[in-house]
């Protein structure tokens, strides 16, 4: 019984990550559309999911198991809970970084239910370990799990119930093709273009009870960097500024004094955003300069730099990858209001950039 306890506490722990029980967390998952219709943009996504469950519940059967990639920030946890939801069936949530052992992994899926969505997010982090026994568990239903230890260690077969897992990566080719051949949906997210921000500005204005100008609601969508994440984090720091300057509608002015103490710009570059451009000008002659010379110089992590900066920078085509490193843009220097600087082409002319 004691044994049994423990067990349910340590799934807990991995099922449940620690970063998704904070306020802001909360406030952010209130805004979480609940079902495919409230859902905005992704419709190609939207339109292949909704067929697919359909035809799954038509036949009785658990979804094939989907694969979800794309930038941060996009949705890719709320499309696995919303696909839970319409299929009327449970969730369970960790992370590739939070499955240690075998046993991490052997003892979530064990409890799931037929039918259960398992939705791991990171899961370009799995350890070697962990996937191997994943590849019987999305193929056949089953697992090989080790009994005892030494000479007396036995391998016993552990049938699972047919369920669904839903996998989220930032970085698709970090997948190994065995593991990415056993999805049998593989969607990738794109960024949202600013009318489709504004309706998502609109539905969580509503919700937070706060109202915007036309004005103010158009400007906050195109410094929101095409991402309903960074879209409703501004928005709630713009309900705070009209909170305590007791402002009833918000206005393009205080979105843009909001916008300005925050340090973010007419297109959504922060202080980070800025630094990084600035810092391949200034060092490297705005490059080609390799990652980890980048990482190094800014004191921030590869993988960062990486996920989180470089989408929407080589979105917006201020930043390129080469095989010779990342280089700035004409069109970055030009936002910068940086002058153009000399330089050698590869067949040694004189360029300005
Ligand atoms: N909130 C966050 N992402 C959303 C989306 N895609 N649609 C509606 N509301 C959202």
């Amino acid at each position: 019984m004691i044994e049994r306890k423990k067990n349910q506490e340590k799934i807990k722990s991995i099922v449940t990550p620690k970063s998704s029980q904070n306020e802001n967390d909360s406030v952010e998952v209130s805004l979480r559309p609940k079902n495919l219709e409230e859902y905005i943009g992704q419709t190609e996504i939207k339109k292949n999911l909704s067929i697919f469950m359909q035809a799954a519940k038509k036949r009785k059967e658990a979804l094939e198991h989907v694969l979800l990639s794309g930038p941060p920030g996009l949705g890719k946890t709320t499309l696995a809970n919303i696909i839970a939801r319409e299929m009327g069936v449970h969730i369970k949530i960790t992370s590739g970084p939070a499955l240690e052992k075998q046993g991490d992994l052997a003892a979530i899926i064990t409890n799931l239910q037929e039918g259960d969505v398992l939705f791991i997010d990171e899961i370009h982090r799995l350890k070697p370990v962990i996937e191997e026994i994943l590849y019987s568990a999305m193929e056949d239903f089953c697992i090989d799990i080790i009994i005892g230890k030494g000479p007396s260690a036995r391998s016993m077969r552990l049938s699972l119930p047919r369920f669904t897992l839903i996998g989220a990566t930032t970085k698709l080719n970090m997948l190994s093709a065995p593991l990415r051949d056993r999805f049998g949906n593989i969607f990738t997210l794109q960024f949202y273009k600013n009318e489709e921000i504004e309706k998502i500005l609109q539905r969580s204005s509503h919700i937070l009870a706060c109202k915007l100008t036309k004005e103010a609601m158009i400007h906050l969508s195109k410094t929101s960097r095409q991402t309903p994440r960074i879209a409703n984090r501004l928005l709630r720091r713009i309900r705070d500024y009209a909170e305590v300057h007791n402002m009833e509608i918000i206005d393009e002015t205080a979105t843009n004094e909001t916008l300005d103490s925050l340090g973010v710009d007419i297109l959504g570059l922060d202080h980070a955003d800025r630094h990084i451009l600035q810092t391949i000008i200034e060092k490297f002659h705005g490059g080609p300069v390799g990652l980890n010379t980048i990482s190094a110089a800014i004191s921030e992590e590869q993988g960062t730099i990486e996920d989180i900066y470089e989408p929407f920078l080589l979105k917006l085509g201020f930043l390129e990858r080469t095989p010779r490193g990342r280089i700035v843009t004409k069109r970055a220097y030009q936002h910068l209001k940086l002058p153009l600087q000399e330089k050698n082409n590869q067949k040694g002319q004189k360029t300005f950039w």
